[in-house]
């Protein structure tokens, strides 16, 4: 995690906050469950794109701590979905070496899910060139009271002084240590909110929202992101001018 970022033309690392597949299904007359089954084929697609396009560090917002309080049977389907997902998906990350980080509360995640979520992590552990990152039990604020509980625990060993740390040393405590900030956060489903999701890290995330419902989702719709990005211009405080012109930074 850098405070002092650099502008790439691309974005390195998306973010995605992959929302609206109750309402997919919804429309169509489907349970929510059948909208998530729908959801995990663009979380697919999200992935394949990413690499095509040369995004190294995908990040997907796949489950909130919030999302335990919804109904039961979706929990649970949706618990399933993930274990799925690890037992189809490890073999194609392995294949396109890509390593596989989560972020969120994992312990507190079923018994079974959180072992299929380890051993496909430990299997990508060797690969650096592309990264999948799974929020998952994930709340910003609650990674924030974790980080500053283990903060505390090494100011307490004697192993770090709090006078003298800055941002990047304790973002070290943060579930996303070593993974670089998100440059540009994609919501769908045409909600303009963040709902928890990395709040520290997006401090200078470019956003971008789209009405497109998540199991619609697509390579174009990545593109048409990507694109947008592309005209932004991100100024970390400085002017306009200083950013058009280095030299004067
Ligand atoms: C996103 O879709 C998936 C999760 C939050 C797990 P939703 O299930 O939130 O879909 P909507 O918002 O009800 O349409
Ligand atoms: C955010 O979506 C969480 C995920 C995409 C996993 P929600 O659908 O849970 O967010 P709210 O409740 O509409 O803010
Ligand atoms: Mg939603």
């Amino acid at each position: 995690m850098s405070g002092e970022s650099t502008q790439h033309i691309d974005p390195q690392h998306i973010g995605i906050i992959m929302d609206g597949n109750g309402r997919w299904a919804k429309q169509r007359g489907h349970s929510r469950p059948r909208g998530h089954k729908e959801g995990a084929k663009a979380t697919r697609r999200a992935i394949d794109a990413c690499q095509e396009l040369g995004v190294r560090y995908l990040t997907l917002y796949a489950f909130s701590a919030e999302n335990w309080n919804r109904p039961d049977f979706e929990v649970k389907a949706l618990m399933e979905l993930l274990e799925l997902f690890l037992a189809r998906e490890t073999k194609t990350l392995i294949k396109r070496r890509i390593r596989l980080h989560a972020i969120g509360r994992i312990e507190e995640l079923p018994a079974s899910a959180n072992k299929a979520l380890r051993k496909a992590i430990d299997a990508t552990a060797e690969f650096d060139d592309w990264h999948l990152v799974l929020a998952l039990n994930y709340s910003s604020r609650n990674e924030v009271l974790d980080a500053a509980r283990s903060f505390a625990k090494s100011v307490a060993a004697g192993e770090i002084d709090p006078d003298k740390t800055d941002w990047d040393g304790f973002a070290q405590h943060l579930y996303t240590a070593g993974l670089p900030d998100p440059d540009l956060i994609i919501r769908t489903s045409g909600e303009t909110r963040v709902s928890n999701f990395l709040l520290m890290q997006s401090a200078y995330a470019e956003f971008y929202f789209t009405e497109t419902l998540w199991p619609d989702f697509d390579k174009s719709h990545l593109e048409k992101a990507i694109a947008s990005y592309r005209n932004r211009e991100r100024r970390f405080g400085k002017t306009g001018e200083q950013i058009a012109t280095p030299s004067q930074a």
